[in-house]
């Protein structure tokens, strides 16, 4: 990394959540470039260490160049998006700390999980914590954001975000509790939040992006058919997964690169793997109506209002 590079950041604040395979790919790569980066997530001991490579790697990073610049770094921060008083709670230590936020990733997600968890307010959890705990934190750091003087928020989709029926009343109330269309429903509003945050609140340049398939723990959880089935073609066609490293290309590209735009779908190449570039936003995405009703029942759900 030249120098310039590793100082691209200097200043800004990003917070990341989650510190799995592709989160602490974009919290690494952030504290490379300068920025000081909040890595968010449930688990202490494992947010923990996670800070800890980073440092290492940050240190690393100095000896190579030569300099005794500190980098600002990376710091833990609890938060646990299947709980609501958790994200608020988060959100105002967030407010008491810092006065601007400039990065937001929403990283954070769980995948198909074999039995149906519901949140103290009956929501789902694939769409309580790859959406709407996500919706509740940008919204409760929105004053933050609008500190900053180049606000980016980065929700991240999946390919698998094309549910077979659209009904928000599934995210509730769960309903013959599926955990693939749910995983596709909580994916496919990651992607309409991005492009609605971008419409309404112009002073944040909103994207959504994709990590193509990438070897990360996210596959390991479940014994249902759908993950078993992945598990088996995994192993037979091992190269049709990316590394972490690789998978978190997209998710930086549309926070960093100066050729993303606002309101844009980003994902690797070859759908599977590759370079960002951009990936193609489902109809149902494009369809301003449903995005408009998710974002009311986002509100009646959290109790919280966009600013
Ligand atoms: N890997 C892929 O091929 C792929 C494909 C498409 C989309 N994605 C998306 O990419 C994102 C990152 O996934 P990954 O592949 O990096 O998987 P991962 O390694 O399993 O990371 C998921 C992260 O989410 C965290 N998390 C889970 N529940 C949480 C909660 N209630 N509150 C806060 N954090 C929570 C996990 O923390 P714990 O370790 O403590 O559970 C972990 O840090 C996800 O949104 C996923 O849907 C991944």
């Amino acid at each position: 990394m030249s120098r310039s590079e590793s100082s691209f950041l200097d200043g800004k604040t990003a917070i990341v959540t989650g510190y799995g395979g592709v989160g602490y790919e974009v919290a690494l790569a952030l504290a490379l470039r300068g920025a000081a980066v909040v890595v968010a997530g449930r688990d202490e001991s494992k947010g923990r260490a996670a800070v800890e490579r980073i440092e290492r790697e940050l240190e690393g990073e100095d000896a190579r160049q030569g300099l005794d610049r500190r980098f600002p770094g990376a710091a833990f921060e609890m938060l646990d998006l299947f709980d609501p008083s958790s994200t608020r709670d988060f959100a105002a230590r967030v407010i008491a700390s810092r006065d601007h936020v400039d990065m937001i990733f929403c990283v954070a997600g769980v995948m198909m999980p074999d039995e149906l968890g519901l949140t103290s307010a009956g929501v789902e959890r694939q769409f309580a914590v790859n959406y709407l705990g996500h919706y509740e934190l940008v919204g409760r750091l929105m004053p933050l954001l609008r500190a900053s003087d180049g606000a980016r928020v980065v929700t991240v989709s999946s390919i698998a975000n094309r549910p077979t029926r659209f009904d928000l009343a599934d995210a509730v109330a769960a309903r013959d509790y599926v955990p693939s269309i749910s995983y596709a429903l909580s994916k496919l509003c990651c992607l309409m939040y991005a492009l609605e945050l971008n419409r309404r609140f112009p002073f944040v340049r909103a994207c959504c992006a994709h990590p193509g398939l990438a070897r990360t723990n996210l596959f390991s959880g479940s014994k249902g058919f759908t993950m078993s089935l992945l598990r088996v073609i995994f192993f037979v066609f091992p190269f049709i997964r990316q590394s972490a490293r690789a998978a978190a290309r997209p998710v930086l590209y549309a926070a960093l690169s100066p050729d993303a735009v606002g309101g844009a779908y980003y994902g690797p190449m070859f759908a599977f793997a590759g370079p960002p570039r951009r990936a193609l936003t489902p109809l149902r995405a494009r369809n301003e109506r449903l995005r408009e009703r998710m974002w009311t029942v986002s509100e009646e759900l959290t109790g919280v209002k966009y600013e």
